[in-house]
């Protein structure tokens, strides 16, 4: 199936008792065992099947098997939110003692984890500027035990060269988790790219409609785990039957990355998905390579205005010929640069905090990939907490004003900008 008729049908077999053509949310917490010899199989991996929704739902199992599909991977597991869906993948891999090599131009709530909750549990990440890929290289060392980055920076909008740091992953047998919530996958697949794990926070442009929260991880599937370094995948899970989930899964050997994270973070911490947001992530999914094309469109046209106005000092895009990253954009986007535009106003923050007070079509709030347009001072919410200096790593400045935006008539987000620049300058 293309990507356009996956998003609607994949994962999908009609219930045939009811045979609803909406995939049903299935409101239960615990699912009935046929006989006890059902329910060992159940809880010994003989048999996959559902047990108790806090470890998978059947409406989370389509959204799931959609996303895999569409993101080209073996499997997925989605969960509370994106935030989840990072710390997951971090401690699905990595012990007290372990180190993980990351970008330093991270969603400020990443970047938070990284700095301060990863350390209390014994993980140190080591933060490098991705705009060179041997920055990665430089800071691997015999500690490390993934690489870590986003396709497009939140909010700089300065992109990393995943095939690079693919490569540099490789020669070191290092998995590359690679945040791709600003690239849905009708723009950008990361696993055709060398990245070996993909996360989405689901509450952006996949949900779309700014109504609910999730995340999803999704295993590529090649990633030898065997290496003795990844011991939680080579000693046996004392908490699941001695398991070793490099060695015992058989079959399931290409989906070991996500199984043990149901199984062993999720299961043990549960950061669970409902049902219900299940749905409306499937709802989202339906239309989302229509609304990539807008917000891209739109984004585009955004961008172009705002580097013509005279009271605007810089403008960051991707698809913009002038961007410094242009070149990746261009070689990795070929769908459209998405819906995040930055700029500078001229007069620094006072002049930033009146253009934000004035709009009136734009929402000031903390999200972005809504269908409606948002803006937002980064220095002094989202980013708030990093120092002077690591605001200057992640390329903030106090003037930066963050755009996600949406997909109304361009005409009424271009005449809302225009008369918010005015009263800025005022
Ligand atoms: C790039 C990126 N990753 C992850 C997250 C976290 O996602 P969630 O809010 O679903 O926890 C965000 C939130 O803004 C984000 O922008």
């Amino acid at each position: 199936m293309k990507f356009e008729t996956a998003a609607l049908h994949c994962g999908q077999q009609v219930d045939q008792g009811t045979l609803s053509r909406a995939v049903p949310i299935y409101r239960t917490t615990a699912y009935l065992f046929k006989d006890t010899e059902h329910a060992a199989n159940l809880f010994s991996l003989k048999e996959l099947g559902n047990i108790y929704t806090r470890i998978g739902n059947p409406t989370q199992a389509v959204l799931e098997e959609r996303l895999a599909m569409l993101e080209g991977g073996t499997a997925s597991l989605a969960l509370a939110s994106g935030t989840s869906a990072i710390f997951y993948s971090i401690i699905n891999i990595c012990e007290a003692g372990d180190e993980v090599v990351a970008a330093n131009n991270l969603y400020g709530g990443t970047y938070s984890q990284f700095d301060s909750i990863l350390p209390q549990l014994g993980i140190k990440v080591n933060l490098v500027a991705p705009n060179d890929p041997d920055n990665f290289r430089a800071a691997i060392n015999e500690k490390t035990r993934a690489l870590y980055c986003e396709t497009i920076g939140n909010p700089g909008l300065t992109m990393t060269d995943i095939e690079a740091v693919a490569r540099i992953g490789q020669e070191f047998n290092l998995p590359l988790i690679v945040d791709s919530t600003f690239t849905p996958p009708c723009l950008f697949r990361p696993l055709e790219h060398g990245a070996d794990i993909v996360i989405h926070s689901l509450t952006k442009w996949i949900g779309g409609h700014g109504t609910v929260l999730g995340g999803i991880v999704t295993d590529g599937g090649t990633f030898d785990w065997s290496d003795p370094k990844f011991t939680l995948f080579n000693q046996p899970d004392h908490s699941y039957h001695g398991l070793r989930y490099a060695h015992d899964l058989g079959e399931m050997n290409k989906i070991a990355f996500v199984l043990r994270m149901r199984l062993v973070p999720l299961r043990n911490l549960g950061a669970c998905i409902s049902p219900d947001n299940c749905w409306a992530f499937l709802q989202g999914l339906e239309t989302l390579s229509l609304r990539m094309e807008r917000h891209s469109e739109n984004g585009m046209a955004v961008a172009e205005y705002l580097q013509k106005h005279p009271h605007v000092d810089w403008v960051s895009y991707p698809g913009l010929s002038d961007s410094n990253n242009h070149e990746l954009a261009a070689r990795y986007l070929k769908n459209g640069f998405g819906g995040m535009v930055a700029f500078g106003v001229k007069g620094g923050m006072a002049a930033g905090k009146n253009f934000i007070e004035s709009l009136q079509l734009f929402s000031h709030l903390a999200n972005v990939g809504d269908a409606k347009s948002l803006a937002i001072h980064p220095a002094s919410t989202t980013h708030s907490q990093l120092s002077p200096e690591q605001l200057q790593d992640a390329g903030i400045s106090n003037s930066m004003i963050r755009l996600s935006v949406g997909i109304e008539h361009i005409d009424d987000i271009i005449g809302d900008l225009e008369q918010a620049l005015d009263s800025a300058e005022s």
